[in-house]
């Protein structure tokens, strides 16, 4: 019965809330002004599933009628523009990812003799190819789970735990990938953490676990309050934003460096980097796909319109765990 009451009154507010934007909407549309939050009406999807007849647009005149007719068309159409765009840009997302995927382990398993963990430079492999798989594509395809539309009619619960579980697999990929480097260096008396790309690798991967255990703490325990929720929501996607960045920057400087400890003249018969043999041209190459994955992440990450409504109107996010399994 409350929850019915409680219903009809979210209801009745998101009406009034409607009818407030829509003449606002008209003000700023004389005024030649845009909505602080949302280009258009249109653009705001938490509220397009809502038509105007819902909301007692029957006692409107005919010509007001056609006007909110071709305003929900034109919503409409606006909606299936942003659609369509999140759509693209998710599979150019998953491609990229792939694509890495692919290149890293071609490279490490075509040219540099493959994988084994023995204290061999065959361990050493192992590294680039859990840390570009872990802390750059399984964490970036999870930093962007939430906006896919499909997702969000549906309870948030599942897709939390998929979010935090897929993070925690990106977590655990990367520190079996620094494991193997550390065990390389150890083996072969190499000093640890000298260069400029170990230095942003410890710094990602520690801002990462820190970033995964408060986000674990914070947003998944139903004993965690409403308030500490939203004083923390800005905060994570923040650093989540710099953990895709940083990891990125730790990427181009450990290929390079690769490239540059590799491709030297008269050491094993090879061509020298700047020959840019076709060792080289993949290592590139892979640095390219590994900057535009990150570039489409932060993309999809930076764009408003297509963040989870219930995350854009700021209640339903932060209702405790319990609650939201219940909805
Ligand atoms: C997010 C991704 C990455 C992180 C966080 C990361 C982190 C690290 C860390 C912390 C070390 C130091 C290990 C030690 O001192 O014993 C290291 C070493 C190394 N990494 Fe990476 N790495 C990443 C990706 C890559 C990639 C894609 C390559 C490309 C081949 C690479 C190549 C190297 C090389 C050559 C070393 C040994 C030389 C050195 O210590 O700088 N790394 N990495």
């Amino acid at each position: 019965m409350l929850r019915r009451c409680n219903q009809a009154i979210q209801f009745a507010l998101t009406c009034d809330s409607i009818k407030k934007i829509t003449q606002r909407g008209k003000q700023m549309q004389q005024g030649g002004s845009s909505y602080p939050s949302c280009s258009s009406t249109s653009d705001c999807f938490s509220l397009t599933h809502l038509s105007a007849a819902q909301c007692g647009s029957e006692n409107l005149s005919e010509p007001e009628k056609s006007e909110v007719r071709a305003n929900n068309t034109s919503t409409e159409l606006s909606r299936m523009r942003s659609l369509v765009m999140f759509y693209l840009s998710y599979l150019l997302c998953v491609c990229l990812g792939l694509s890495c995927v692919i290149c890293v382990y071609v490279w490490n398993s075509q040219w540099l003799g493959g994988f084994s963990w023995d204290g061999s430079f065959l361990q050493f492999n192992w590294h680039p190819v859990l840390m570009v798989t872990g802390l750059v594509v399984v964490y970036g395809i999870a930093a962007v789970m939430y906006r896919i539309p499909l997702t969000w009619g549906q309870n948030k619960l599942p897709w939390k735990l998929l979010h935090a579980v897929l993070m925690l697999i990106a977590l655990v990929l990367s520190v079996v990938g620094l494991c193997a480097v550390f065990d390389y260096h150890n083996a072969k008396n190499i000093p640890n953490v000298y260069s400029l790309h170990s230095w942003i690798g410890i710094v990602a991967t520690a801002l990462f676990a820190m970033q995964w255990a408060f986000g674990a703490t914070a947003f998944l325990l139903p004993c965690s309050p409403l308030s500490l929720r939203k004083l923390l929501k800005p905060v994570h996607v923040w650093f989540g934003g710099s953990v895709v960045f940083l990891s990125i920057a730790a990427c181009i400087s450990g290929i390079n460096e690769k490239l540059f400890f590799d491709l030297k003249e008269n050491t094993t018969g090879s061509q020298h980097y700047r020959e840019l043999p076709p060792e080289a041209v993949l290592g590139n190459a892979l640095g390219v796909l590994i900057v535009a994955f990150g570039l489409v992440v932060l993309m999809i990450l930076s764009n408003h319109k297509w963040q989870r409504p219930d995350s854009r109107t700021g209640d339903l996010a932060y209702a405790p765990l319990l609650q939201e399994e219940n909805e």
